[in-house]
């Protein structure tokens, strides 16, 4: 494994004129640096959640839903009073994003099953338009019922490939749950980076570092190491380009959650990872690409 990655990472970083792998080239720009333009998968937020479980990282409860009446079978088998109805769109900004039909937010608090059913009702089959649909927008198949975790505070964290690092890149903030390229423009103090070794891996005096960079209490700065840790494995496992966590949180009982996950995967990497590549979801490609 540490071979092979070692090969791709020489291999990505000799491609022409690249500075960057991964992230959303928007706030690379903002950081000064140059986006490489590469194909990649990006897989659904109940996905990404699914493989973040799978790989030990704290997560909220959840399930899919493709109609309404799962949506509200889901809420119920959840049990939880207060219900998070999530749109399943591949495009940044769903929170601030409207449905065709007039529904505004692609993630919509509810507050029992039967609410939960009849927000699903309006966002699935219809399309929503977030700045990053542009006009056309991006239909809505599916929603992810989820708990709803009350955050003490909202943090950024990322794992990306750096050239200036010659690797992976930890990248914090402690201000998540907003756009990263407007903190990366208006306050970029805000944001820390920690190189790891690609050959030597993570290392837990690394990630607590980073976590008591982004200023998370002391005491659960070992948890946020410990979950930023299992996401570095996801990353190299499949080999991701970015895994982003926005927000990661510490909720009101002291807990660290990954309330949303975004992993894009490096479409080199198809034929060694079938089971990934499997699960693209094809309703949402566009022409641009
Ligand atoms: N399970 C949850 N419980 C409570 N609040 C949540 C939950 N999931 C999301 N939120 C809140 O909703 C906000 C937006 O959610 P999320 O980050 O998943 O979507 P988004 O950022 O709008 O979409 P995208 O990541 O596609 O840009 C979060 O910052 C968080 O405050
Ligand atoms: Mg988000």
């Amino acid at each position: 494994m540490i071979c092979q990655w070692t090969l791709r990472v020489a291999g990505l970083m000799a491609r022409e004129g690249c500075l960057v792998f991964g992230g959303s080239p928007g706030w690379f720009k903002g950081l000064g640096l140059q986006a490489q333009q590469r194909r990649r998968l990006s897989l659904h937020e109940y996905l990404s959640m699914g493989l973040l479980k799978e790989a030990g990282v704290s997560v909220p409860n959840g399930l899919v839903a493709k109609t309404p009446e799962e949506a509200y079978k889901a809420a119920k088998e959840i049990g939880t009073e207060d219900i998070v109805v999530k749109a399943q769109v591949l495009a940044g900004g769903r929170g601030k994003g409207t449905f065709e039909g007039g529904l505004k937010g692609g993630v919509k608090i509810v507050s029992s099953p039967e609410e939960a059913r009849e927000i699903a009702s309006r966002m699935i089959g219809k399309k929503l338009f977030t700045k990053q649909t542009g006009q056309q927008g991006r239909i809505c198949n599916q929603v992810l019922v989820c708990e709803r975790r009350y955050p003490r505070k909202e943090y950024y964290f990322a794992i990306t490939m750096e050239k200036s690092f010659q690797g992976p890149v930890l990248i914090g903030s402690s201000q998540g749950g907003v756009n990263i390229e407007d903190v990366a423009a208006e306050d970029p103090e805000a944001i820390v980076k920690e190189p790891v070794d690609i050959v030597e891996g993570i290392r837990k005096d690394q990630a607590l570092k980073l976590a008591q960079k982004m200023g998370f209490p002391t005491k659960v700065a070992d948890e946020a190491a410990d979950n930023m840790m299992k996401l570095y494995n996801i990353f190299v496992k499949y080999d991701a380009l970015m895994v982003e966590i926005n927000p990661m949180v510490e909720d009101s009982t002291g807990k660290v959650m990954c309330m949303d996950a975004k992993i894009n995967f490096d479409s080199n990497s198809a034929f060694r990872q079938k089971k990934i590549f499997a699960l693209q979801d094809w309703s949402q490609e566009d022409t641009r690409d």
